[in-house]
């Protein structure tokens, strides 16, 4: 019964995304990890991580390792299609702001950068997320050196503050405070900064942690109400417990259930977070998409939604072929449309679209209290 519920309220969400005059903003604009990057990481030359290699990309037009984590696109990638009738907008780092934000065709920016989170420190040394090591392990030199490996939410946050100066020289104060209020908003962060807590082996109690982020998530959204923006979608972390990267330390392959807990105890968080803007900000309006909720849902009825494989990694090597990164020499798995998972940490593009369907169309009980439909038409 729950099953064929769940079922059809999916059947139901691609059913009003196929006949809704879909609701549309005019830009959107997207910060937070590997989930939502399309490429700011190929310019930091010293980052560890990247994804511009195959089997990256293995789906993408043209074949091409953009630097997205997935085999093709991703889900800001997919989102954005429904929302701005485009793939994500190009990353902060890859044009000239001066002249982008002139153009008619401008759609907004992507910030976003693998291995980043809400604390600054998060990526910024060697994590151990995995229990054989990055694909690169730093040497002494590059830990010394100040290359950067990621570009934290907080440097996201500055860039924008960038780009809202650029805007308001080209369209005026008026002009740019209307554009970023009808803008969406789209912030996919945390599950590094709970990684790093949970494998760093930190004497912080859980409690004290989770409110930190809370609390870093708070400031920063507090920073774009303040450039004037007023719609958010917000992701929140997933069963990442469940990733194969942390499964390799179960001996039962199962998922590492207190990380899951940590997720549940984020999601709580930033629901109240929003929720206490929100009555602040009498104009703001948001979505906070479960992607806990969505991807537990997915392991449960796999079969239903077509997935025969919910655990191993398509690309990788070793245990549940999540020991090893990606790349060129890693084994591939031959139908990657029935795999949830690309690699040890990302879902496949076909999990993607359904995590954008969802996001988009779908129910209180994955994306609520409004979805990112009823979140473009406010
Ligand atoms: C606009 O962007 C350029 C870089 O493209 C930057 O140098 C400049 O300071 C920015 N700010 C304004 C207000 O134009
Ligand atoms: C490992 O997975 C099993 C389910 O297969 C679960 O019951 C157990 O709690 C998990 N262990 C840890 C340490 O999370
Ligand atoms: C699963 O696959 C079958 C056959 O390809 C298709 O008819 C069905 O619509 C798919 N179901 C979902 C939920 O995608």
């Amino acid at each position: 019964m729950a099953k064929r519920l769940v079922l059809i309220a999916l059947c139901l969400a691609v059913v009003a995304l196929r006949t809704a005059n879909a609701a549309k903003v005019p830009a959107i604009f997207i910060f937070g990890d590997s989930t939502a990057d399309v490429g700011t990481n190929n310019f930091l030359p010293g980052s560890k991580f990247r994804a511009n290699i195959p089997f990256n990309g293995i789906d993408f037009p043209g074949g091409k390792a953009t630097g997205r984590f997935s085999n093709g696109l991703n889900s800001a990638d997919l989102l954005a299609m429904l929302l701005v009738n485009k793939i994500s907008p190009p990353p902060f780092l890859s044009v000239d702001i001066a002249s982008v934000v002139k153009k008619k065709s401008f759609r907004g920016l992507n910030f976003a950068s693998g291995g980043s989170g809400l604390l600054d420190i998060t990526g910024q040394t060697m994590l151990t997320l995995m229990k054989f090591g990055t694909p690169k392990e730093p040497n002494h030199d590059s830990l010394q050196s100040k290359q950067k490996n990621v570009i934290s939410l907080g440097e996201q946050i500055q860039q924008f503050h960038t780009v809202h100066g650029n805007l308001t020289k080209t369209k005026g104060l008026t002009g740019t405070k209307n554009l970023l209020s009808k803008s969406l908003f789209f912030i996919s962060t945390a599950s590094n900064d709970i990684f790093s807590y949970y494998h760093s082996g930190s004497t912080i109690p859980k409690e004290d942690f989770i409110s930190s982020l809370g609390l870093a998530y708070e400031k920063y959204l507090r920073a774009l109400l303040d450039l004037g923006a007023r719609k958010f979608g917000i992701i929140s972390v997933p069963p990442i417990g469940c990733c194969p990267s942390q499964r390799v330390y179960n001996a039962t392959g199962g998922c590492l259930e207190e990380l899951n807990g940590h997720a549940r105890a984020f999601h709580a968080t930033i629901g109240a977070l929003m929720n206490k803007l929100s009555s602040e900000y009498k104009d703001m309006k948001y979505s906070v998409g479960n992607t806990y909720e969505m991807t537990i849902n997915v392991i449960e009825n796999a079969a239903l939604l077509n997935f025969t494989e919910v655990a191993r990694a398509c690309c990788g090597a070793g245990k549940l072929n999540a020991e090893a990164f990606c790349q060129p020499k890693a084994i591939l798995c031959s139908d990657r449309n029935v795999y949830l998972f690309w690699d040890l940490f990302h879902p496949t593009q076909t999990a993607a679209q359904l995590a954008a369907a969802t996001l988009y169309g779908g129910e209180q009980r994955f994306v609520s209290p409004i979805n990112f439909a009823q979140l473009a038409a406010a």
